[in-house]
């Protein structure tokens, strides 16, 4: 059964989003080469406690950390450890956490240290870009056939495989809540659209083949030809009119680095002229 949230609730899950967006800033910063992927972890859980906040992967089917740490041919729940980050790297960070009941989830692709090849910045970008295609597909009436729909025009004109054994999902008192959102059309519904549902859409793009496979930790999906993988996420809601992203970094940015004049300074600080970041150009 697909929920329609009261206005009470939509505003409990915009606080969750924020300190979820929080989060992943911080966490981003953090992602250079040296770092480990336990230290990131570590970071995650404690930023989360500080802010009266619980992590929502923890304790998750058997999931033990707070963070999913994703690393070039990792394509999702890549699982913390002593592994330290490498100049060129790219590191998938997907994050949740639960806050007065109520979940947010949102994931970025970023790119670690100063030497990336423009495979992976290419990758990255189609794979943002294919993630706000769908966000502008998240309208009442639409269906879940139009977002796949967004994403597919996006990125298969580059040759990118599109991962179908992960999907988006409703979410709100559950981390996982209907409908599921498979991000390529033929797996997705004819499904409508309607103002109050909360949705979290995430795309994972691969460089080369749609295929994954397991390693044996049961958990790090990796592409089945070992080439790049991204993924970016967002929690929102459908309303009337625009989709409003309820984990935006861009109302997140002004509580957490109030010493910066702007979001678009900070970008460029932490990013150079790399510049990925999970809010699109259009300000979001
Ligand atoms: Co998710």
């Amino acid at each position: 059964m697909v929920q329609i949230k009261s206005k009470r609730e939509i505003d409990l899950m915009r606080q969750a989003g924020k300190l979820v967006a929080k989060v992943l800033m911080q966490l981003t910063e953090k992602a250079k080469p040296g770092v480990t992927l336990e230290e990131l972890d570590r970071l995650a859980e404690e930023l989360t406690l500080s802010y009266g906040a619980k992590p929502a992967f923890k304790g998750y089917i058997g999931y033990k950390h707070t963070l999913c740490t994703s690393v070039n041919e990792q394509v999702v729940h890549g699982i913390p450890s002593k592994r330290e980050l490498k100049d060129g790297d790219i590191i998938g960070l997907d994050f949740g956490l639960v806050y007065n009941g109520f979940y947010g989830d949102s994931a970025v692709t970023v790119s670690v240290g100063e030497n990336i090849s423009d495979r992976a910045m290419k990758l990255m970008q189609v794979t943002k870009d294919s993630l706000y295609a769908a966000i502008d597909a998240s309208r009442a009436g639409n269906t879940l056939k139009d977002i796949a729909k967004a994403i597919e025009a996006t990125v298969t004109p580059h040759g990118y495989g599109i991962v179908r054994e992960f999907v988006g999902h409703g979410i709100g008192m559950k981390l996982h809540e209907d409908p599921q959102i498979p991000n390529y059309e033929a797996g997705a519904s004819g499904f409508k659209l309607k103002p109050g549902m909360t949705i979290a859409i995430e795309p994972m793009i691969n460089e080369g083949t749609h295929q994954v496979k397991v390693l044996s930790d049961k958990w790090t999906a990796v592409t089945a030809d070992s080439k790049l993988s991204a993924h970016y996420e967002h929690t929102l809601c459908i309303t009337d009119g625009e989709p409003e992203i309820l984990t935006s970094w861009d109302d997140a940015f002004q509580n957490t680095f109030q010493s910066l004049t702007s979001f678009s300074d900070w970008k460029k600080g932490a990013y150079g002229e790399r510049g990925l970041n999970p809010s699109g150009g259009n300000g979001r």
